[in-house]
């Protein structure tokens, strides 16, 4: 039986997660968020009170990194792992916009990227596994079998991220949550370590225009020309 690897990157709120977590129970594999881990980062930032709208306090976080443990623990409810940062679950506390304003701030530092990528690149040692984020078919596996790259227009993706907010009842507006998704978008492509980009080889979908089911049966077709 043939393992492989597939990454999975895009801009934010193109439904990576969505469609990793479908293949992942379809094929059986790990899947891996890696959003999660640098939102946890930023979390804990946030936490020490290293990073708020005014300042951010790089060197301290950077010296706190070695004492920063994550881990993904299967929840068998869900059909999902969630985050846990130092053995508290996080899984909540990530997936709120004011991390989601800092969270890109604290994935542009070499160090935080460096940490991460090591322990992704380890998870992914066996294969059988689906990997998303920003930089998984440019960097953390340039050797994967299957790489998928993600867009939809912006106004499309800030409506999505904007009705999962309000269902969780995050009172957020329209505005914010577009204009995050945009700064998020700017920051990830222009930095200088790992920007966000579409690996050469990588297949594109455009998911403005299409149901979750016809994306999933468009990539089911790619991952099954290559099984
Ligand atoms: O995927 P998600 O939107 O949760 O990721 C949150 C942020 O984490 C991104 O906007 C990006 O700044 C950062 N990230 C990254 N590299 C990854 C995954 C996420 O820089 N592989």
């Amino acid at each position: 039986d043939k393992k492989i690897i597939i990454a999975i990157d895009g801009f934010s709120s193109t439904g990576k997660s969505t469609l990793a977590k479908q293949l992942a129970k379809h094929l059986g594999y790990v899947f891996i968020d890696t959003g999660a881990m640098y939102r946890a980062i930023a979390f804990f930032s946030m936490q020490k009170g290293y990073i708020n709208n005014d300042f951010f306090d790089k060197e301290s976080l950077i010296k706190s990194l070695p004492t920063i443990r994550l881990q993904f623990k299967f929840n068998a409810e869900l059909g999902f792992a969630e985050m846990y940062l130092n053995g508290e679950n996080v899984e909540k506390q990530i997936r709120s916009f004011e991390v989601s304003g800092f969270v890109s701030k604290v994935a542009e530092i070499t160090e935080v990227r460096t940490k991460l990528v090591e322990q992704q690149q380890e998870m992914g040692k066996d294969k059988g596994i689906v990997m998303d984020g920003r930089d998984i078919g440019t960097v953390v596996f340039p050797e994967a079998e299957l790489k998928i790259f993600m867009t939809a227009s912006a106004q499309t993706r800030a409506q999505r991220r904007y009705d999962e907010l309000l269902q969780k009842g995050d009172t957020v507006t329209f505005e914010e949550v577009f204009n995050n998704v945009v700064e998020r978008d700017y920051i990830d492509t222009h930095r200088s370590n790992s920007p966000l980009a579409k690996a050469d080889d990588a297949v594109e979908i455009d998911n403005s225009n299409l149901t979750r089911a016809e994306q999933f049966d468009l990539v089911l077709e790619v991952v099954n020309e290559i099984l």
